[in-house]
């Protein structure tokens, strides 16, 4: 029987055919709304809340340029795919179809200097997202979007229209549009300002205001004056959500500076909660890793739910597809006839593991 995590996989792959697509412009009304079916995760939060560190934690490597001030520039459309054990870990660009970074400084300079190729080496930000991909048996299958931070004010060297384009940026990918299943927003706020003037949660309670969709990031805990702590907030008093509060540390400047590693840090973080008098009894519940499971888990929740109309829709798509593959015939560019025809299997895939999935499957008793 097909497991979910195959199910996750196959989403994952035909969301990267049908990008690869639109690079040949084909921008089929097909392929966008297959696209958009598919569940994703967008990251929001004011500037420097911890987003990226969040999203790197997350995938439990160092390839996000990070620190203080407006570093995110363009959306990044992260794409995580579990591999079998064993396999070696590498990341591949949307812009870059044929090249493998095994090296993960080097796709942090990639992202940079990709950024900068739209931008220039200027504080101006572009809504042209970057695709990557990362392959590792140590992920779990989930599509993140980081996104610039929203900010108060223009600096230096920044249009006075900047803090608008940022909040309009990031609307596209959090607001209901037309029939368009929601996104999940994972939504960041830095423990060592007032929860009440964070950006995240100002955001997402206009765009989500039953907090169905919505799951509480609290980042910073290390940082807190001495003497208080975020349990109200931890625990829903403060502002309540459908999904639990989860609280996270992630490495300070300092610790970035010094080449502090991933596993130190997600060590450093187990510690943290573990040996804390405030957050003890909740230490199971709290953490980068805590965070991913817990995201993993409702993916596969929102796709399950979806199956019925994420199938009408590939069936769609298969029908167009055989339809335009016999109507083009031999002219079409080798690269997207190749292409089409690979999301064309993937969707004959997709239909077949559905089925398998609902045939053998016991409802909702994959775990
Ligand atoms: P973004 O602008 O929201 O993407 O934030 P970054 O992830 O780039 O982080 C901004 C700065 O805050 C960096 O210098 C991080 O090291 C620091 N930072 C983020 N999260 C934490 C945290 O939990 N604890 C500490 N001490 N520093 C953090
Ligand atoms: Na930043
Ligand atoms: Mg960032």
């Amino acid at each position: 029987m097909a497991t979910m995590e195959s199910l996750i996989g196959l989403v994952n792959r035909i969301q990267r055919a049908c990008t690869a697509l639109g690079d040949y412009g084909g921008g089929d009304q097909a392929f966008s709304s297959l696209w958009d079916a598919l569940p994703s995760v967008a990251v929001v939060g004011g500037q420097s809340s911890g987003k990226s560190s969040v999203l790197e934690s997350i995938v439990g490597r160092d390839f996000l340029p990070r620190g203080s001030g407006i570093v995110t520039r363009r959306p990044l459309v992260l794409q995580l795919q579990k591999t079998e054990d064993g396999q070696q870990e590498y990341a591949e660009f949307g812009h870059l179809p044929r090249r493998r970074f095994a090296d993960f400084s080097l796709v942090r300079k990639e992202i940079q200097d990709e950024t900068d190729r739209i931008t220039g080496k200027t504080k101006q930000i572009s809504p042209v997202p970057i695709h990557l991909s990362i392959y590792s048996p140590n992920v779990v299958n989930l599509t993140l979007i980081d996104l610039p931070g929203l900010t108060k004010v223009a600096v230096e060297g920044q249009p006075e229209s900047i803090v608008q384009d940022i909040e309009n940026m990031v609307r596209t990918y959090v607001e209901v549009q037309g029939w368009k299943p929601n996104c999940i927003i994972l939504a960041i706020s830095p423990a060592n300002q007032d929860i009440a003037t964070s950006d995240a949660i100002k955001l997402a309670r206009e765009v989500d205001p039953s907090g169905e969709r919505t799951f509480g990031v609290l980042t910073k805990l290390d940082l807190m004056d001495k003497g208080t702590n975020a349990l109200d907030v931890l625990e829903g008093r403060s502002y309540r959500l459908q999904h639990p509060w989860v609280g996270i540390v992630n490495r300070s400047q300092a610790e970035i500076n010094k080449n502090v590693d991933m596993i130190a840090a997600r060590r450093k973080e187990r510690e943290y909660f573990a040996t804390s008098p405030d957050y003890g009894h909740l230490a199971s519940k709290m953490g980068s890793e805590y965070l991913a499971k817990l995201l993993s888990r409702h993916l596969e929740s929102v796709i399950k739910a979806r199956i019925p109309s994420i199938t009408s829709l590939i069936n769609k798509s298969i029908d167009e597809l055989e339809s335009e593959m016999d109507h083009l015939g031999r002219p079409i560019a080798v690269d997207a006839g190749a292409q089409l025809y690979t999301i064309l299997e993937l969707c004959r895939a997709f239909d077949k593991i559905f089925k398998e999935h609902l045939d053998g499957g016991r409802p909702g008793g994959d775990r």
